[in-house]
């Protein structure tokens, strides 16, 4: 008997399961067309008269609400109808989170045109050059997206101030850089200057939470792109939909649906019924992703663990900073990582309150003095503890296996 084989061959409610996944957007977006319509509008301008004026468009809206989703279709349309116009338009999505200063969001686009560039010895001045040169001396109009712009660390704006330049009709006679921001958070706008200010807001779209019957419509359309017909219940769908509705977050809607899949598979049953996706809303961490845990500091993470130690443990809504120092020397000590001094790990915390990992506020009555409160939102302490344990685990080993070799 070979296991591999019969794995393989087991049935499964999965015509295409990645058509779940988190990078497929599907052609049609349901509930989104009117945006779409609007960034058509913007910058239609592009095709018909290139070069002639500059545009931009803030994007905003909650978590998993298709700010990325709309944007990159859109761009896709854009770059299909420049190519039948023979317009040299080149697309670029820079993601903030993964790029998080000037300088590496700049190289990151630099690349895009020119691979070979040094990856050290330039300053951001003169990246901006290199590629205000580069679309000047090749003919390039180019669509820039900086995507999740909230996590972006640049505390004088000089990005944004340098994109703006290029965008200066006064100093560009042919335009050749269009914009899209994509943020969570709009508060960026409240300390830039008059005239940044009026370049910039010209065209701002905000995307709604999808409410349920919004969520049930994305949710069949992939129910039809990745099951075999039949098998998601009805019910089932109107549950998902139910459940994500509250944040209404596509994202987790989808989330559960493929879970609540795998749920069926796990236990052979070649349907999905509403108890899989119950079971499947217990194992899934709604508001905290996964991926952005992956990106946090080894001490971000140990820092993290100690939170959700305590919180578990004590049953308690809040953890006290002293508490989660002494706490986070155990687990140092625990895991042999030489702890870090009081003001890292209180900048340490500050990070993860700004990624909204954890909230933070000043003690009210019933504690001694003001001590800081700290607590985690909506993750279930359990569940994230355990993440962040493997994550930890798997990063120390490589680090052992790196030494070895
Ligand atoms: N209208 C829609 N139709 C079909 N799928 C959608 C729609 N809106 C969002 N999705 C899907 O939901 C998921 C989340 O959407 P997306 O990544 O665009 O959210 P977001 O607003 O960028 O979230 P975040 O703020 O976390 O970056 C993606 O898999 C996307 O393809
Ligand atoms: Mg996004």
């Amino acid at each position: 008997m070979n296991i591999i084989e019969e794995e393989i061959n087991k049935p499964t409610v999965f015509k295409n399961e990645s058509k779940l996944s988190a990078d497929f957007i599907p052609n049609e977006l349901p509930h989104r067309k009117k945006e779409l319509q609007r960034m058509a509008q913007v910058f239609k301008i592009l095709l018909q008269s290139p070069g002639s004026a500059s545009r931009n468009v803030i994007m905003t809206g909650p978590v998993g609400s298709g700010k990325t989703a709309v944007v990159k279709r859109f761009t896709n349309m854009l770059k299909e109808s420049s190519l039948k116009r023979l317009i040299n338009l080149k697309t670029v999505h820079v993601n903030c989170r993964k790029n998080r200063t000037p300088f590496m969001i700049l190289k990151t686009i630099v690349r895009y045109f020119d691979p070979a560039i040094p990856k050290r010895g330039f300053s951001t001045e003169e990246l901006l050059n290199i590629l205000s040169e580069y679309l000047e001396d090749t003919g390039t109009f180019l669509l820039l997206t900086l995507d999740e712009f909230e996590y972006l660390i640049d505390e004088n704006h000089n990005l944004l101030y340098g994109l703006i330049r290029l965008m200066d009709d006064k100093l560009n006679p042919v335009q050749r850089l269009y914009l899209i921001l994509i943020t969570k958070d709009i508060s960026f706008r409240e300390v830039l200057d008059e005239s940044t200010l009026s370049t910039l807001q010209q065209n701002f779209i905000r995307l709604a939470k999808y409410n349920s019957e919004q969520l049930r419509d994305i949710l069949n359309q992939r129910v039809l792109l990745a099951f075999y017909d039949g098998v998601v219940l009805e019910d089932s769908i109107s549950l998902i939909a139910d459940i994500a509705a509250e944040s209404g977050d596509a994202r987790y809607a989808l989330e559960l649906l493929w879970n609540a899949g795998k749920i069926a598979d796990a236990s052979n049953v070649l349907q999905i019924v509403p108890e899989f996706v119950r079971d499947a809303k217990s194992k899934t961490i709604p508001v905290i992703r996964i991926d952005l845990i992956e990106e946090l500091s080894l001490h971000q993470k140990l820092l993290l663990l100690a939170i959700t130690r305590i919180l578990k443990h004590d049953e308690k809504a809040f953890v006290t900073t002293s508490e989660l120092e002494s706490h986070y020397q155990l687990i140092c000590e625990e895991f042999d990582v030489e702890p870090l001094k009081h003001t890292k790990n209180w900048q340490n915390i500050k990070v993860l309150k700004e990624f909204g990992i954890i909230t933070s506020r000043v003690s009210g009555p019933g504690y001694r003095g003001k001590t800081t409160l700290i607590g985690l939102p909506d993750a279930p302490a359990e569940e994230l503890g355990g993440e962040i344990e493997r994550q930890i685990l798997r990063r120390i080993e490589e680090h052992a296996r790196k030494i070895r070799t």
